[in-house]
């Protein structure tokens, strides 16, 4: 059974959900699945605009069919090669023996490294700045190198003015029958997958973002496409604005996440003492998570957003909590920048966690880690609200 939905009235989407699936890339969970997307042009010459994941063939092979409804694929536009858009190239290449490929010259390498497919006849490469005329509608492509991939490209079409943007404004999240933006409530619903999509999947390459961002600024957008979740056909600015500042990283709010490793729960009883300090104080939203509990991909949305982290961890065999060590490797990796840090530590013996942590921050770009620093004994003691009370008060006057 066919599950296509119209973008336009010659715009099918042809994608498919995935809910089964766990782990995004195996990695990041997904407890409301993702979705695949993919867009079939209809005019002289049919165009596919990229494919699904292996876990989706079935159900975007049925939908090409359907959308085709007996006519030829002309094209298979390719604007990402990793597997979860790729995976089907060279069973459409099979099908649809008439069509070309079409892409950059690394998409053709990447299309040999993956597949064994002969292109020497079928492909047509772009780069930068050409076009493809496919009746009324034309496809200009714009090279997005890192966005996210080295591979990529985004391609406008300049008759109905939409941007087909490749993983760019995509989120986490199947599409439950509402394909547009407009049909959710994303602010609600969908920003925080749509955060988490975003930091986790292409945080590192900020500046490339911003480079394709840029390039976007240049053109009448009215409809973004993406490769994953709805598609954006109003209020785009609030999407744009999103990434901007993600890709900048610059925080979202003035806010604080305290994220704690703790292994007996003393470390947690100083965070909870800490959040509810800052809570007296006023602070507003204060967010706190357990690092053993929390999956890491959460906890980088979450310093995305905020302007003013904690760590609070124990030190374990000699140095930092596994936990805490994990997340401060995904934050080194993920480029996180720009934002104030306060840390406390705990120790029975020998506590080295503060000074490594500290050392680790430091190795990362325009972090500010706050003077005082709050070292615990085992335990949070009494006698020591004072310290908590100045620890909590220097993070209040940095905000
Ligand atoms: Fe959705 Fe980079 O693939």
């Amino acid at each position: 059974m066919q599950c296509t939905r119209n973008v336009t009235d010659h715009i099918i989407w042809v994608g498919a959900n995935d809910r089964r699936v766990n782990l995004f890339e195996n990695l990041f969970p997904i407890p409301r699945g993702v979705s695949y997307n993919a867009y079939l042009i209809k005019d002289e010459k049919n165009t596919l605009m990229d494919t699904v994941d292996a876990s989706a063939s079935g159900q975007f092979i049925e939908n090409v069919a359907y959308a085709l409804n007996g006519e030829s694929l002309d094209y298979l536009v390719v604007q990402h090669m990793e597997p979860d858009h790729c995976a089907n190239i060279q069973r459409i290449l099979e099908l649809y023996p008439e069509a070309k490929v079409v892409g950059n010259a690394k998409t053709m390498q990447m299309i040999g490294q993956f597949f064994d497919v002969d292109l020497e006849d079928r492909k047509v490469v772009v780069k930068e700045g050409d076009t493809l005329e496919l009746g009324s509608h034309t496809l200009h492509f714009v090279m997005a190198p890192m966005v996210h991939w080295p591979e990529v490209m985004v391609s406008y079409e300049d008759s109905e003015k939409i941007l087909f943007s490749a993983d760019a404004f995509g989120t986490f999240g199947a599409l439950n029958g509402n394909l547009f933006n407009d049909d959710v409530d994303f602010e609600k619903d969908w920003i925080d997958d749509a955060r988490r999509y975003f930091t986790n999947i292409v945080g590192k390459y900020g500046m490339q973002v911003q480079a394709l961002l840029k390039k976007a600024a240049g053109l009448d957008i009215q409809m973004i496409c993406s490769l994953h979740g709805p598609v954006w056909r109003s209020n785009l600015n609030y999407f744009i604005e999103k990434h901007d500042k993600w890709s900048k990283y610059e925080p979202e709010e003035q806010a604080v996440a305290i994220i704690y490793g703790s292994i007996y729960g003393n470390t947690e009883q100083a965070a909870d003492a800490l959040a509810v300090k800052l809570g007296a104080k006023g602070v507003k939203n204060i967010a706190v998570y357990d690092a053993s509990k929390t999956d890491v991909s959460e906890m980088i949305a979450e310093i995305f957003r905020v302007s003013h982290l904690v760590i609070a961890c124990p030190t374990y065999n000699g140095g930092i909590y596994p936990p805490i060590e994990n997340l401060l490797a995904h934050m080194k990796a993920l480029a996180v920048q720009n934002r104030t840090v306060a840390v406390m530590d705990n120790g029975t013996w020998a506590a080295t966690a503060g000074k490594q942590i500290v050392k680790q921050l430091e190795e990362m770009k325009n972090m500010t880690v706050l003077d005082q620093k709050l070292s615990i004994k085992s335990t949070l003691k009494a006698d020591q609200e004072e310290i908590l009370d100045a620890f909590a008060q220097q993070i209040i006057d940095a905000m």
